[in-house]
């Protein structure tokens, strides 16, 4: 891999340790990114993507990586931001040995970076990682882990959009409101659940009939649309984007009916300047890292011994969260996707100072 041209990367992103890691019998070129410590040690899921080239890779593990401090610092958790790639089709390549070497390169960080699954791994996945490193959570239950995370990921994305309906219309409730829901996997089919009991009446849409049939099953009431386009531009509330990344772009946002958009998605803003184009159509938009932080702290849990009644306490505090982003993003007169990363920048630097507190 090349290294060296790395390193203009890295040092204009402000990570604090890219590691490169290969084992070449097994095909595993993997990076590690490490953004911030300041908290804790990092934490983060691995990656297993085919990307077309290692620039390609190392710029995703670096926006990932830097992202993850974030959520992190805005989640409460005493832990930093990291994020790791590994590069290859896992079809092809995933195997027993090369998830073994892998473990060891985490290992061989000594706690700085934690693990977990992100896409292309699963907790199948974790406990093969961890048969070589502690640093790994986000394990099958049948090893302590907490297993699917999508459960507390909706629970906060709900208290996330509570916190929003209070901002925009005076209580914190989604009772007699219309919520468009893009994406029906394992985050948008439990924030349904929580949407239809809190007394909301929901629309929704996803390209795979199996989520459709489920819905049709599970929640007959749910209206079903053919695609995001005819969700956003119908009669809706709310739109929660829980499918892919850059759900918010040049096209969508003019034909948004919508007055507040919270979803599960990352990276919804599909380029910078989205935020400021909402804000303009006096759209309310909770930034996509503040409310999806139910996963990672169900996995930042796991590494204390899983308490899903403390975890799932952490993941309610979300609603405290956006509100006071929303209220700081209103006082400071900027969009709440700045807020949010203003207050996580604070908190990385408040709490991280205390370390120079010397202790024995
Ligand atoms: N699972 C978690 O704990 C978690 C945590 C944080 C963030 N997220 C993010 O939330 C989103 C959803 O995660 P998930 O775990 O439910 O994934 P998932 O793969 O289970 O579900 C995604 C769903 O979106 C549907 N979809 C794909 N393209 C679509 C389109 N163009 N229009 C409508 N539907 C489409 C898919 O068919 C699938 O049903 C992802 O962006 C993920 O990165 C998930």
């Amino acid at each position: 891999m090349g290294v060296f041209a790395s390193t203009d990367q890295q040092v204009s992103a402000g990570h604090e340790q890219v590691v490169f890691c290969q084992d070449k019998p097994t095909g595993l070129k993997a990076i590690i990114g490490i953004y911030s410590t300041a908290l804790g040690p990092a934490l983060g899921g691995t990656r297993f993507y085919p990307y077309a080239s290692e620039a390609d890779a190392l710029h995703d593990v670096l926006e990932l990586s830097r992202g993850m401090a974030y959520k992190n610092a805005l989640a409460g958790l005493d832990l930093g931001g990291g994020k790791a790639v590994i590069w290859g089709d896992p079809d092809q390549l995933k195997t027993e040995p090369l998830l073994r070497a892998y473990g060891r390169f985490v290992q061989s960080l000594g706690g700085r970076y934690y693990t977990a699954c992100d896409v292309g791994t699963y907790v199948q996945d974790m406990d093969v990682v961890a048969r070589e490193t502690r640093f790994v959570t986000g394990r099958s239950v049948e090893h302590g882990g907490a297993g699917d995370s999508s459960v507390l990921t909706a629970w906060g994305v709900f208290q996330g959009m509570r916190a929003a309906a209070e901002h925009q219309w005076g209580s914190a409730t989604l009772g007699g409101r219309r919520i468009g829901v893009s994406g029906l996997g394992k985050v948008g089919k439990h924030l349904v659940g929580h949407l239809i009991e809190d007394g909301a009446t929901v629309v929704a849409t996803d390209v795979n009939e199996k989520a459709l049939e489920w819905v049709r099953h599970t929640y007959p009431e749910v209206d079903l649309v053919a695609d995001a386009t005819a969700l956003i531009t119908s009669d809706i509330d709310v739109y929660a984007p829980c499918a892919l990344g850059g759900a918010l772009d040049d096209e969508t946002v003019p034909a948004l009916r919508a007055t507040i958009v919270v979803g599960a998605a990352n990276n919804q803003l599909a380029h910078p300047g989205i935020e400021k184009q909402l804000a303009d159509r006096g759209v309310l938009y909770a930034p996509d890292y503040v409310v999806n932080a139910g996963g990672v702290i169900q996995v930042a849990d796991e590494i204390e011994g899983f308490n899903f009644e403390r975890a799932k306490l952490r993941a309610t505090r979300i609603f405290d969260t956006t509100r006071e982003i929303l209220r700081l993003a209103d006082a400071e007169g900027v969009p709440p996707a700045v807020a949010a990363d203003r207050l996580a920048e604070r908190r990385m630097a408040e709490v991280g100072r205390l370390r120079s507190i010397h202790l024995t």
